[in-house]
């Protein structure tokens, strides 16, 4: 495994993929995307903006209206699928361009996101020939079917916790459903979308259905989202943005799918298996560096476990192992970017001041000389909290539990409930009754069930209230990215006596 080290000695460049071709931003612009392990450039990238955005548009039209539509279901799934074959071969080097661009651990890269890629093409390759519309039963002499079209072309803005692995959750059903797309990668983690290109291009897709523009949220972005020239625009990343892109959808009505922050409740009962619990707890707000949107952020204990509990959390997030990402046994890498983890710094000034304390990290860890420039953040647990503190109401996005105690089962759902997100929640208890009542009651789109952070291709994965609409994954997103045509027939020949004298 070569280490972040010799990853970076080289920046590697990169230009934009707009109408099947690799080329300079119009600006001439690049910007350089670091290595949070270490602080070094991994590589430098055409900046894109608005001009390149327009041309992508452009490309992206002229192949939906142009071949791509010509082609057949079969043909487009068979295209996704080898895709994913050309996923699987290069998967060693994208799960090791992963680790050295976001700071992942490789073990996640290798047997998480990349395997999840693959599944997500494959899936999504198959449903191609299975888009279908319906017959109604309309009273009379009519016929009624509806066609389930695709929308066009596609914007895409996607972030930078999981980057290959949302560019697949967006692609795969939007080009099964026969759209194009542009795609913008996070400015963070452009890498593996790029790198993803390459292979769009080797597996034969027209020129001009996925295009890629790397570049700011601010400008390229902001462009894309604003484009007139687009039927849909999908988002992935914070709140705050979602809201922006939602407007600047407004002025065009284009079609929107959001997928936001949250502030998931991981609640565990007095009668949960404890070890399975805590592993769970761990697993909830630790894996990816905390930088998970359903991330088990709240932690909820039943009062009288709270010792037990706590006692086992603290010594096995003290055992994480933090450090070099592209080591296999590392648990937990760097955050993705110095804002990032100044963003949780200031988190547990927050703590502290709002009266929380802090049970064990709170602060980076000691590493060797090499990594001195790197990103790092302990595995960090709050204790005291209570749900109304900032520290429970806001998305931190970083290695931090927020603990917090209940007594009372109806208190509980409704202090879980008191967020303005709504992605996920957790709940660990033998009591199926008590399990099966509360994936009812919480406001959440995702409910796990004495496990967490569980994905499928098939399974509808997005939010209720702020954090989003739309549900990415199975059939649902699919219903994302067509839209339905109506079409009547009479079928009696004769002619319509209304106003027909
Ligand atoms: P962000 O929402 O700004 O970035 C996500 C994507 O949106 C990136 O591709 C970015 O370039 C783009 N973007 C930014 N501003 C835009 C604009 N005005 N118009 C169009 N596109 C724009 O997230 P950021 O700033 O990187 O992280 C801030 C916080 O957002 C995090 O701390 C976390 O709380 C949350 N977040 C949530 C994610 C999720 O999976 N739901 C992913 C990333 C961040
Ligand atoms: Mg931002």
């Amino acid at each position: 495994m070569s280490s972040p080290q010799a990853a970076t000695n080289e920046p590697r460049r990169y230009q934009l993929f707009i109408g099947g071709e690799w080329v300079d931003a119009e600006s001439g612009k690049t910007f350089t995307t670091p290595n949070p392990a270490t602080g070094a450039p991994l590589a430098e990238v055409a900046e894109a903006d608005k001009a390149d955005v327009e041309r992508a548009v452009a490309a992206a039209r002229q192949a939906f209206e142009g071949k791509w539509s010509k082609l057949s279901a079969r043909d487009r799934g068979r295209l996704l699928y080898k895709l994913a074959q050309l996923i699987e071969a290069h998967a060693k080097e994208l799960a090791a361009l992963e680790t050295a661009d976001n700071g992942k651990p490789i073990r996640e890269s290798s047997y998480i996101d990349l395997p999840q890629v693959v599944e997500n093409f494959e899936y999504f390759a198959g449903f191609a020939t299975k888009i279908e519309g319906e017959t109604i039963p309309v009273p009379g002499q009519f016929f009624n079917y509806t066609l389930r079209e695709p929308l066009g072309v596609c914007g895409q803005i996607i972030p930078w916790n999981f980057p290959l692995l949302m560019a697949a959750w967006k692609l795969a059903p939007a080009l099964a459903a026969g759209n194009t797309v542009v795609l913008k990668p996070a400015e963070q983690t452009p890498v593996t979308a790029l790198e993803l290109g390459k292979l769009i291009q080797e597996a034969g897709f027209p020129e001009g259905v996925v295009n890629i523009v790397p570049g700011y949220g601010e400008t390229a972005g902001a462009a894309l989202a604003a484009h007139p020239g687009i039927d849909k625009i999908a988002f992935t990343g914070s709140t705050e943005v979602g809201k922006l892109i939602a407007r600047a959808a407004a002025d065009n009505l284009t079609k929107v799918s959001l997928e936001l922050g949250g502030k998931a409740p991981n609640i565990v009962f007095a009668d949960a298996d404890l070890e399975q619990a805590v592993n769970g707890a761990l697993m909830g707000i630790f894996y990816n560096q905390g930088q998970v949107c359903c991330a088990g952020s709240r932690i909820f204990l039943e009062e009288r476990i709270k010792d037990e509990f706590l006692e086992r959390f603290k010594a096995k997030a003290e055992k994480i192992k933090v450090g070099d990402p592209a080591d296999k046994t590392t648990q937990m890498g760097p955050q993705v970017s110095e804002e990032q983890l100044n963003r949780i710094k200031g988190y547990v000034d927050i703590a502290r001041q709002e009266g929380a304390s802090v049970l064990t990290g709170g602060a980076s860890p000691e590493l060797d000389e090499q990594f001195r420039g790197g990103y790092f953040f302990r595995p960090t647990i709050f204790c005291d909290v209570n749900n109304r503190m900032r520290v429970a109401q806001e998305e931190i996005f970083g290695p931090v539990s927020s603990v917090i105690t209940f007594t009372d089962e109806v208190d509980l759902i409704k202090q879980a409930n008191e967020t303005i997100y709504g992605l996920s929640a957790g709940i660990w208890t033998r009591d199926i009754t008590r399990a099966h009542r509360f994936a009812r009651e919480v406001k959440a789109g995702v409910v796990w069930i004495n496990t967490y952070n569980m994905f499928n291709a098939a399974s509808p994965f997005g939010g209720y209230k702020q954090s989003g609409y739309g549900r990415e994954m199975g059939r649902h997103a699919i219903e994302l990215y067509t839209q339905i045509k109506s079409v009547w027939v009479d079928l009696s020949g004769k002619p319509i006596g209304w106003f027909g004298n």
